[in-house]
């Protein structure tokens, strides 16, 4: 295996370890695609004898760390729950201790409670840079993770739905929208490199009374050559015209009534009545309505894809809440009776949750309509439906929500109803990843309709940025499709920055600059790197032979630690499900890299140090461009 050949590297300096012994030992580690397992392992193994407690309980207390000046890795002494003697005392007698010649550490440092762990530089660089050139894209991908049983691939992946982006046809595609397609996107491709099986849906808002109202504008005011030409600026249009004389016309009947007049003719014609008549021919199946409904939706959802196909997105299935059916609703419905969960209240249904649970949670959960009088199910009837239903079609392991924080009240009541039906198992599967709000998010060219407003904001930004600089502009092949990439990888970094609960400001100007931690900043780095590949022109079979006990520097030493941390970043990124773990991981990366440039000159350089620092800096790029598409940015060469 192509793989190995760095981790035996390693091993060959490790006389009582083999794949074999670890992989029976430590059944969890994987050092054929994460090198670190291996010095976890190897600490635990040389501390053992020392401490007088098993290897295999010392390895999992092994944290990495933040900034490499506090060592590759760090034990905390308490975890081991040594009885009697002081951590610090312990710390400083077993850092005596530790061979003076061990082949993968330096002698550890006891810092307080802490004992610290460098890597040293030789070793690590030799082994990592080939398995790194070895692996490419795999490389950080711990695919293990997603099998049913890690021992056993034959028995298959488990099977994650991501559910994101979710917009609402017809109506404006607000920033809501925009954070869930960054961050559910992030999730599904870290998933898929954990080996999972995922299902990406987009649950469309498509349905209710005010697509019956669109039904009635396009009637009215509808034009089909807008319509082929771009449907979601024309049912947008749409929709904002009939919203103002439905609104215009509920006004004038509202004054009328002060005035005393009688207005029930006016109200039974009103075009909102109008609207909930057209929508209840919608639920009843009307040949018409639903034909003119699926041609809104279908056009609609050829367009999206293309949007999202700059995003680098596709979806597996495009769901909705028109695609929940009458017959799937009533059946959970009726469930819900019976099982005595909801109850009638002057002709509607409720689920009141303060009498289900007793308590503050019951509280919380308040109260909470599933049907209209008017016999019309809300958004959570659907969602209960749907919920079920993807359970039946895809027997999922987990479902992950990707939804704004202002429908935390909306999932707890979906999930809790799932669970209250009795499927707990199946609610438990579930979760919903939730985001903060963005702040100022509006656009120079008026109202956001789409996905497409957004970016193509963000790309004219970056163009005038980019031309501020006449002598790299002139230089650059493609400048609309170069600013395309910037613009989209500016908002998505600036997304993904922070942490997912917290809101943060849109600002152009900041988000598009190519200076701090932008995405214009990462683009630039890994363009860098691409450069570099191209200028010192060595052969592939050159940079596999080079010796890379030339990287001695400090500056190329520091490099080889943070490209050796991608794999644990990843792994620990499933864990806080946070698209800002990989961000800042891959600011400290690039700082690092580009404090190099200057100490580690590539061109110029004798051949053999030339080939040496050009494996470094392949590998540097490979780990930059893995993080980059995990984050989904599209890495630009040039
Ligand atoms: N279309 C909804 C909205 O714009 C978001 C859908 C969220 N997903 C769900 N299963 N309810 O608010």
């Amino acid at each position: 295996m192509a793989s190995a050949s760095g981790i035996t590297q390693l091993l060959l300096k490790l006389d009582n370890l083999t794949l074999d012994s670890i992989s029976d030992k430590y059944p969890a580690t994987h050092p054929e695609v994460n090198p670190y397992d291996l010095y976890r392992i190897h600490i635990g193994e040389v501390l053992a004898p020392i401490i007088g407690v098993a290897p295999e309980k010392i390895q999992p207390l092994i944290q990495w760390t933040n900034t490499i000046d506090k060592g590759d890795f760090v034990l905390p002494i308490p975890a081991l729950r040594i009885k009697g003697a002081k951590p610090d005392a312990l710390g400083a007698e077993w850092a005596a201790k530790f061979p003076e010649d061990d082949p993968l550490f330096d002698k550890p440092v006891a810092q307080g409670p802490f004992l610290s762990f460098f890597a040293k530089g030789a070793p690590l660089a030799q082994s990592l840079i080939p398995m790194i050139r070895n692996l490419g894209a795999e490389y950080g991908c711990n695919r293990f993770l997603g099998l049913k049983d890690p021992k056993d691939p034959s028995k298959g992946k488990k099977r994650i739905v991501v559910e994101f982006s979710s917009p609402n046809i017809a109506k404006p595609f607000h920033a809501g929208h925009l954070r869930s397609t960054i961050i559910g996107s992030f999730l599904a491709n870290l998933y898929e490199g954990a080996g999972w099986d995922v299902v990406r849906i987009n649950y469309l808002g498509d349905w209710g009374k005010q697509y019956g109202l669109l039904a009635l504008a396009y009637e009215r005011y509808g034009d089909e050559e807008a319509l082929k030409k771009d449907p979601i600026d024309h049912l947008f249009r749409l929709y904002v015209k009939i919203n103002a004389e439905k609104d215009g016309e509920l006004a004038e009947i509202e004054a009328k009534k002060k005035e005393g007049q009688d207005v029930t003719d006016l109200l039974a014609n009103s075009l909102d009545e109008q609207a909930r008549r057209y929508f209840r021919k919608m639920t009843d199946k009307d040949t018409d309505a639903l034909a003119l409904w699926k041609r809104f939706r279908d056009l609609s959802i050829v367009r999206y894809k293309a949007t999202y196909a700059r995003l680098n997105i596709k979806f597996d299935e495009y769901s909705g809440e028109s695609q929940v059916t009458e017959e799937a609703m009533e059946k959970v419905a009726k469930e819900m009776a019976e099982k005595g969960i909801s109850k009638e209240d002057q002709g509607a249904v409720l689920v009141d949750f303060t009498e289900l649970i007793p308590g503050k949670e019951g509280k919380r959960l308040g109260k909470t309509v599933i049907r209209k009088r008017d016999g019309t199910a809300l958004y959570l009837t659907r969602d209960i439906a749907e919920l079920l239903g993807r359970y039946q079609k895809y027997g999922f392991d987990n479902m992950i929500y990707v939804v704004a924080s202002q429908q935390d009240l909306h999932l707890q009541q979906l999930f809790k109803i799932i669970e209250l039906l009795g499927y707990k198992d199946i609610a438990q599967r579930c979760q919903h990843i939730n985001f903060g709000l963005v702040l100022g998010m509006s656009t120079r060219k008026g109202t956001v309709k789409f996905l497409d407003d957004i970016l193509r904001d963000c790309a004219d930004h970056m163009h005038d940025v980019m031309r501020k600089n006449e002598n790299k502009y002139a230089q650059v092949e493609n400048p609309e499709g170069t600013a395309d990439t910037l613009g989209i990888s500016s908002v998505m970094t600036q997304d993904m920055s922070g942490k997912r609960g917290n809101n943060y400001t849109f600002d152009l100007a900041v988000m598009t600059s190519f200076e701090g931690d932008t995405g214009p900043y990462l683009q630039y780095a890994h363009t860098r790197l691409s450069s570099i590949k191209r200028r010192a022109d060595i052969s592939d079979e050159e940079l596999a032979n080079a010796d890379l006990s030339l990287l001695t520097e400090p500056h190329a030493i520091n490099v080889v630690r943070l490209l050796a941390q991608w794999p644990d970043v990843a792994q620990n990124t499933l864990r806080t499900l946070e698209p800002t773990t990989v961000v800042t991981y891959l600011f400290r990366l690039t700082h690092v890299i580009s404090s190099s440039y200057d100490h580690l000159q590539v061109v110029g350089s004798e051949p053999a140090l030339k080939a040496a620092r050009m494996a470094l800096y392949d590998a540097s790029r490979i780990v930059v461009g893995n993080c980059m598409r995990l984050l989904g940015l599209s890495p630009l060469e040039r």
